[in-house]
């Protein structure tokens, strides 16, 4: 894996008209990761971004203007994003459909919150409010109307164990579309803990959102895989809450939160014909491969003992000392 670290690279900045040349220039002098069998991926401000998605991501940092009723779902990939795309839709549009007739019935989560960096650069400004939108970029590089606006973050992380083992298996099946060799999960594992994974390192990714959740409580909402698995119940009550459509007490007898729970349930969800068959992201993802097990605790069925201690110990040197800790099984 050949790549050279630098220094932070800052948003680039240019008229319009020399705007297309000068995020080639940028792009091109980013340092480069180069695995055998995946895309390139180019190091921009201190976070692996996929070269496909790169000129998108620039272009959400120069162009987008949040709105304040705005909220935007950010992850980790492979952390329960899709779950949480499922989740809020439905909680914030449970007043316009119930489980008989909501969009997640023909629609894959990721067609009814789209991800920005996986789009050339749309005008959002005639999409229905509150609008729903969905990044894996890092806090810090964020549009900065996002951070200063009144609009709200979601964010959702996972524990790292099964987060790479999940990584893995989605590895796997792109490259398998893409005609391309397997990456072993060796190789996957190595990759992961010198955090050369999209979006990584993992460890900055979570710490981010973690220290602006505890400084701004009612701007990110910080999320665990593990809460969710265990009491989807409070979680959706919290996330109602946050969102300012607390559940009523009608709402609460009526069993609308058991409804939602159940709509969006991996099971649900991986049986709905439209999430069987067809693809999703520029066709490299198999809609199914993005239900798999679905289990706290699967990684112990994949890593051998040392690399338990390795992932453990990157945990309690670059996690655990700022307060965030996982449960794991
Ligand atoms: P596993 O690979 O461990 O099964 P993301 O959506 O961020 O890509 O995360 C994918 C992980 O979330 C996968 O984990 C997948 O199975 C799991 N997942 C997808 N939909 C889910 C749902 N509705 N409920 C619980 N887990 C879900």
């Amino acid at each position: 894996m050949a790549h050279q670290q630098l220094p932070s690279q800052s948003a680039i900045v240019g008229t319009e008209e020399n705007e297309q040349e000068a995020i080639d220039e940028l792009i091109a002098s980013l340092p480069i990761s180069e695995g055998l069998v995946r895309p390139v991926h180019h190091l921009y401000q201190n976070f692996w971004c996929p070269i496909t998605m790169l000129p998108n991501v620039i272009a959400f940092q120069r162009h987008f203007k949040a709105k304040d009723k705005d909220i935007v779902l950010i992850s980790h990939p492979k952390s329960g994003t899709t779950w949480l795309k499922a989740l809020l839709f439905s909680v914030v549009n449970r007043s316009r459909f119930d489980i008989s007739n909501t969009p997640l019935l023909t629609s894959n989560p990721h067609e009814v919150i789209p991800f920005i960096e996986h789009k050339p650069w749309l005008d959002l400004d005639g999409l229905a409010e509150p609008r729903l939108l969905a990044t894996h970029i890092p806090y810090l590089s964020l549009p900065e109307s996002i951070k200063w606006s009144n609009c709200q973050i979601i964010y959702i992380c996972r524990n790292p164990l099964d987060t790479m083992v999940s990584s893995w298996y989605f590895l796997v099946e792109a490259t398998r579309l893409m005609d391309k060799p397997v990456w072993s999960l060796e190789e996957h594992f190595e990759t992961f803990c010198q955090g050369e994974i999209l979006f990584g390192p993992f460890w900055e990714h979570m710490l981010g959102y973690w220290k602006e959740s505890l400084e701004r409580p009612s701007k990110v909402l910080f999320l665990k895989y593990e809460d969710l698995k265990e009491d989807i119940g409070g979680q959706l009550k919290k996330l109602a809450e946050f969102v300012g459509l607390p559940f009523t007490e009608e709402e609460e007898e009526g069993g609308v939160i058991e409804e939602i729970a159940k709509m969006c349930s991996l099971k649900t969800l991986k049986d709905l014909e439209v999430n069987r068959s067809g693809k999703l992201f520029g066709r490299t993802i198999e809609k199914r491969s993005l239900f798999r097990k679905g289990e706290v605790g699967d990684w112990a069925n994949h890593l051998t003992p040392v690399m338990v201690d390795r992932l453990n110990s990157i945990m309690q040197e670059k996690i655990n000392p700022f307060g965030l800790q996982f449960k794991t099984r």
